[in-house]
Formats: C-alpha cells, structure tokens, sequence
C-alpha cells in the first residue's frame, strides 16, 4: 500500500513537466526566427550573421534570448499606439520565454527533417517591379572600414529623357511643372553595409557644389542633406519593403525640368574593404492623381542642453488647419534623443495617441505609415514632446565626458522634429497646409533669443 502511494506521488510530480514539452528548433523556434529575425539576419542583408540554420541559431541560443528579452532585437522603436503601423516588428511575451526556455534546455533541434521552409530572400530585382526610371550613384564609393558609421550624401542627376512620353504624359500632373510619383524604391548596392537611406531632390545644385569641394565621391552629412532641399521623394530602412500608397495618392512630385536626386546613406562598416553603387527607381503615377502626400510639422530650433541634463524636454503644438487624413509620421533626433511622444487632441475633446518611443534609437528611425489613415478634423491640435538625455549615462552620447549640445545638423548636434504626412481633404483648402509650414518656420525662429538667432541664417539653412 505505502509503496503504491510513493509511485503515484511520482507520477504527479511529473505532470507539469509533461504538459509543457521543451520547445524545439523544429517545432517551435524556427518559425519564430523564419518570421521576426531572417528578413535581417541572413546572408547577404544588414545583420552581422545569419540566423537561417539551426546551427547559426543554436550556438548563440543564449545571445538571442538576451537580445529579445531586452527588447533591443527585433529593432522597433515606437511603443504606441500599438497594431496601428504597417510592418511592425516585435515578439509577444510567450515568444520571449519560448526563446529563453529553449535556450535553457540546451536549444534542442527536435526532427530536422521536420523543419519548415525558411522563407524566401529579397528578390535580385526591384521589389515593386520594373521602375520607369532608374538613376544610379554616377561612381561606386568605397565605404570606409570602419568603426564609425558614415553618413554620406551622393548628388545623382537624373534626367527624364529615357522615361517613355505617355508615362510622362499620364503623369503630369495639370496645371503645374510636376510630375506625380507613385513609389520611389531605393536599391541597395551592396546590402551587407548599406543601413537606411533618404532621398530628396535638389533643384539649386547645392548637393553638386558640396560634393565637388570635397573633391571624392559624394560628401559627408549626418542630421540633415546639408542643404534645404526642395522634395522629400523617399527613403529605406532595413526590413521595411517598399509599397505604393492606396487610393490615387503620389507619394511625392518630380519637377518636369529634371535637377539631381541627393541620395543620403548611413553605412555601417563590416570591417572589411566594400564599395556600394546603389540605385533608385521612380514609379510614376499610372492612375489620376487625386491627391499628394504632403507634410507639416512640428519641431524647435531652441535646444541648448546643458551637460548632464538626463530629461531636457522640448514640446510643440501645432493647429491642423483644414480636414486631412494623417498617414504617416516621422519623428527625427540624434544621438541624444530619448523619447518622443505625440498625440492629437480632436475638436471634439478626444485624445488620440500618434506616436510613443519610450527608447529612441537613432539608426532605427522611421517614417511610419498607419494601416488605417487618422482623420484628423480642422481645428485639432497635435501635440509633441521630446525628450533629450545629455547626461554621461546615455551610451550614444558623442561627447565623453557630457558637453553642452545646441541644435545643428552634425552628429555631435542635436535636432527636434516631428512630421506629419497628410492629404487634404478638399482640394480647395491644399494651400493651407503649405501656408502652415511657413507660418511654424517663422514661429520657431520668432522664439529664439537674438543670441541663438545669430548664429545661423536659419531661413536659408533649415527651411524646407
Ligand atoms: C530589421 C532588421 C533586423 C531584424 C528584423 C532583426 N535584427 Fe538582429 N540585428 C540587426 C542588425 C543590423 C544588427 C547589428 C547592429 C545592432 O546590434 O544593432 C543586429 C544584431 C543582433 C544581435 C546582436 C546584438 C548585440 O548585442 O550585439 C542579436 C543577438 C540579434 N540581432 C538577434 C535578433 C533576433 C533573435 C531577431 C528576431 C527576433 C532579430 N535579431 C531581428 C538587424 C535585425
């Protein structure tokens, strides 16, 4: 009888153990990997090594469960609102301890022949098709080894003579000098060392001018291009595939009379001699144009951080002037940047949350398009607030020991924006939203002390 007892109390102690199996790479762990981790992590992309066989991830198993515990991988800044952005990245909380259960078993492989297919690479193309018009960096640039990251802006003149006439024709848009673009696709050179990339168009040679007194291909610029351009037209950043806008809306406009793309590319050296050559493909607008994405903003020249100062808050509002719908937002600091927090009070007393980065990375900042476009009514007003650290805890702080920082477009500066991509409603109220960004322009260097006015000729450096 006692010895019965003993051997069911054995068997309930066992229980729990048997309910929840080890998870294994076959089973569980490879399709967590396949689908957060391998668009980076695999030969050829940005992330240092591959994550696509068993061997590759159970050798760092460890490394891994630390690196998304910590939330550091994968690399998503905003922390709201949550589910309402196109391609957002994270894990839930039973994924993470998947991973550190796994790693703590000792990454068990379970039945390799099991293993589901790894999904399929980026394709040797254009993502979004054959381009109507590609224009390539006119030389390679050898990207240094390394170890700082380098940020370099390449002029690229372009010409509209190879685009056939009935594109060019259907999109033009009437009554202006302007073309509407669908979608610009940035393609990476060489994908190992390439890490995002923005592109505007430059109508006054500036870009030009740069790159010849610096005498090489292309010129060093961190914050912004160096230059007030003209036309946002797109950018890149790792893991995000490009996509055309819904609904008959261009994403940006081409002048008719041609000028020079300025491609800026933050580089992330390997440590090994590479050269890059990356193109970009303008898609034309095939249906009527409707609308233009367009953008205002919210932002503050008046940043003189102090040494030391672990929360220098900054904070904006701007009054939306006319009924649009908000689809995209863009958030912008450097190094010392902390959190950035912007929402939307409606006319109506509402509050909707836009945007939370609790942890600002600098090399993962993004424009984020919303699934589902806000409306935000005449009248709303947008709130933002920014949030600095100069302090010696920050780990991207450029200066050891802390310094005091002002505004200004160099890595060792510090800037403050936030934008918001919208299209009017009416067509009839479209001035208004250009009318808005001078009006903020002028406000925020209004606000300036004649001390930080003078020192610099802000219309011409910053205004665009
Ligand atoms: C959008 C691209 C991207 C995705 C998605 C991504 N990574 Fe990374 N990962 C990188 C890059 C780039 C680096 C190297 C630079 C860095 O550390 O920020 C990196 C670095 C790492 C590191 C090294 C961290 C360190 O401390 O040096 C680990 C571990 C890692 N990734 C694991 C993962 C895992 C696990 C996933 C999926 C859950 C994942 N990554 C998803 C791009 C990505």
């Amino acid at each position: 009888m006692k010895r019965l007892t003993l051997v069911l109390g054995w068997a309930v102690a066992q229980l729990p153990a048997a309910e929840t199996p080890v998870p294994t790479w076959s089973r569980d762990i490879a399709p967590v990997i396949y689908e957060n981790c391998v668009p980076c992590h695999r030969p050829g992309q940005v992330a240092p090594f591959s994550l696509l066989d068993y061997a590759d991830v159970a050798k760092r198993a460890r490394f891994i469960a630390r690196a998304v515990k910590s939330h550091y991988m994968p690399p998503w800044s905003p922390d709201g609102p949550v589910g309402a952005f196109i391609g957002e990245r994270g894990l839930t909380e039973e994924k993470i301890a998947l991973l550190a259960a796994w790693a703590a078993a000792g990454a068990p492989a379970g039945d390799l022949a099991a293993v589901p297919a790894p999904p399929p690479g980026p394709t040797a193309g254009w993502e979004l098709g054959q381009p109507d018009l590609i224009v390539r960096m006119p030389r390679p640039y050898a990207v240094p080894r390394g170890p700082d990251n380098v940020y370099m802006v390449f002029p690229m003149p372009f010409s509209l003579k190879d685009v056939a006439p009935a594109v060019l024709a259907r999109a033009r848009i009437p009554d202006s000098d302007a073309l509407a673009v669908a979608a610009v696709e940035i393609h990476p050179g060489n994908r190992r060392v390439f890490h995002h990339a923005d592109v505007w168009v430059d109508l006054t040679g500036q870009a030009r001018k740069r790159e010849a007194a610096e005498g090489g291909t292309g010129y060093l610029s961190f914050g912004t291009p160096g230059f007030p351009p003209a036309i946002y037209l797109g950018g890149r950043v790792p893991g995000i595939t490009p996509r055309f806008l819904p609904d008959g809306i261009a994403a940006s406009v081409l002048p008719v009379e041609g000028g020079d793309l300025a491609l800026q590319v933050h580089y992330a050296p390997t440590g090994k001699p590479e050269t890059d050559q990356s193109e970009i493909g303008i898609y034309f607008m095939r249906e009527p144009v409707k609308r233009v994405l367009e953008s205002v903003f919210l932002r503050s020249f008046n940043l003189d951080i102090p040494a030391g100062a672990a929360a220098f808050t900054v904070e904006d509002t701007l009054e939306i002037p006319a009924d649009c719908m908000l689809l995209s937002v863009f958030p912008h600091m450097h190094l010392l940047g902390r959190e950035v927090q912007a929402d939307a009070l409606l006319p109506d007393g509402t509050r909707r949350e836009l945007l939370t980065v609790r942890h600002w990375s600098f090399p993962w900042q993004d424009r984020y398009f919303y699934k589902k476009p806000v409306f935000l009514p005449k009248g709303t007003r947008v709130h933002c607030r920014w949030v600095f650290d100069n302090s010696d805890g920050n780990k991207q702080n450029p200066h050891v020991p802390a310094q005091p920082v002002r505004f200004g477009p160099n890595a060792t500066d510090e800037m403050c924006e936030f934008h918001l991509g919208i299209v009017p409603v009416n067509l009839a109220e479209a001035e208004l939203f250009p009318a808005a960004r001078e009006q903020k322009m002028r406000q925020k260097i209004d606000e300036l002390s004649p001390e930080q006015r003078a020192r610099f000729n802000w219309k011409e450096a910053f205004e665009r």
